[in-house]
């Protein structure tokens, strides 16, 4: 691994794409501190993709600057492609060929020695979980093991810079859960990630930072406690014994704390959401609060829970759209997997 200036990975001020009339990325700022990983959400078209082939040297912008470890994507192009490797969100190994074969050619070409490139080929596809697939040719792969070799490929010499172009989508929960595990691993290695998701719990569970993106313009950015804590103070859980006690209950709630509150399909559950508009009590004192007010009350509470706001409410407080409604000009893929209970 080289060892990393001390400034960040990347920083772009004012970057621009358009083709024709379309500003696909719109005056885009970003700095993304190395040795982390830095989430870049956004919803079909938002212009994830085309920022990062901006970054990766693959697309040439139209205004703007974009610096990788200080180096210019434009002038000093050669430096950054020294630097940085791109899981593409249409990947580019050779379908034909094995598992095996694909990562120790790409070894060969990247300078290793056949030996040296074996052994790390071996490595890499033991690592995630590929030693019995290594000899199959990787058109006959799951979209998981597809995509955990498209990682395994970019890797092959551990980067300063990885760009994963949504590196989950598609996949299930299990393929999801490792080809995360996949990138915490890379990043404990030193490598700097920037990941790109249209998956609100992607980027809460990996990335330290993140950016949302909506029609090529950076909304928010933040740490995900500062965007949750931009949106509200969050939700309160429960849980009753007792269904038949819950619309009392919801009417207790509504009264004690003046917030929204939401009956879940489970007929004991209830979510009651925070203002901190109402009044100057932290989260945890209004919680208080309502568990006092149903004690009173003589309602059991089996199971309480204080939750932040998901991302998902995050991005409608931002956007006043919610993060599935298709973008003008792109397909309009809907995952389900992100909606929140309402
Ligand atoms: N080569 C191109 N020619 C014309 N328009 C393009 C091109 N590439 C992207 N666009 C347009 O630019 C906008 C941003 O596209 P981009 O692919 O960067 O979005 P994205 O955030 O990666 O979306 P997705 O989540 O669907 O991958 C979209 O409106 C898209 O249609
Ligand atoms: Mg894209």
């Amino acid at each position: 691994m080289s060892t990393q200036s001390s400034g960040p990975a990347i920083e772009t001020v004012g970057l621009v794409k358009t083709f024709g009339e379309t500003r696909a990325v719109d005056g885009v700022d970003l700095t993304v501190p190395a040795g982390t990983v830095y989430g870049v959400l956004g919803p079909n078209g938002a212009g994830k993709t085309t920022t990062v082939k901006m970054l990766a040297t693959l697309l040439r912008p139209d205004g703007g600057e974009a610096r990788v470890f200080g180096h210019d994507v434009v002038r000093e192009a050669d430096e950054v492609r020294g630097r940085v490797s791109l899981t593409g969100q249409y990947a580019s190994v050779d379908e034909d060929l094995t598992g095996t074969e694909n990562l120790v050619l790409l070894a060969r070409l990247l300078g290793h020695r056949k030996p040296a490139a074996r052994t790390r080929a071996a490595q890499l596809l033991e690592a995630f979980g590929l030693t019995e697939a290594a000899g199959k040719q990787v058109k006959h792969y799951s979209g998981g093991m597809r995509r955990r070799i498209d990682i395994a490929a970019s890797i092959l010499s551990t980067p300063d810079l990885l760009f994963l172009d949504e590196p989950t989508t598609g996949l299930d929960p299990r393929s999801r859960n490792q080809v995360w595990d996949i990138v915490r691993a890379v990043v404990a290695q030193g490598t700097t990630v920037l990941l790109t998701t249209q998956y609100l719990d992607e980027a809460d569970q990996l990335a330290s930072r993140i950016a949302v993106i909506d029609r090529g313009k950076v909304i928010a950015e933040g740490t995900k406690g500062e965007l949750k804590a931009s949106v509200g103070a969050g939700s309160v859980h429960l849980r009753l014994r007792d269904a038949d006690r819950r619309p009392l209950a919801a009417d207790l709630l509504r009264r004690a704390l003046d917030a929204q509150v939401q009956t879940e399909p489970d007929p004991v559950a209830l979510t009651a959401r925070l203002t901190t508009a109402a009044s100057d009590d932290t989260a945890a004192e209004q919680a208080a609060r309502a568990l006092n007010e149903l004690a009173r009350a003589g309602i059991t509470v089996d199971n309480f829970s204080l939750g932040q706001p998901s991302l998902d409410e995050v991005f409608l407080a931002l956007t006043g759209h919610d993060t599935q409604q298709p973008q003008s000009g792109s397909d309009n893929a809907h995952d389900p997997k992100d909606e929140v209970a309402a």
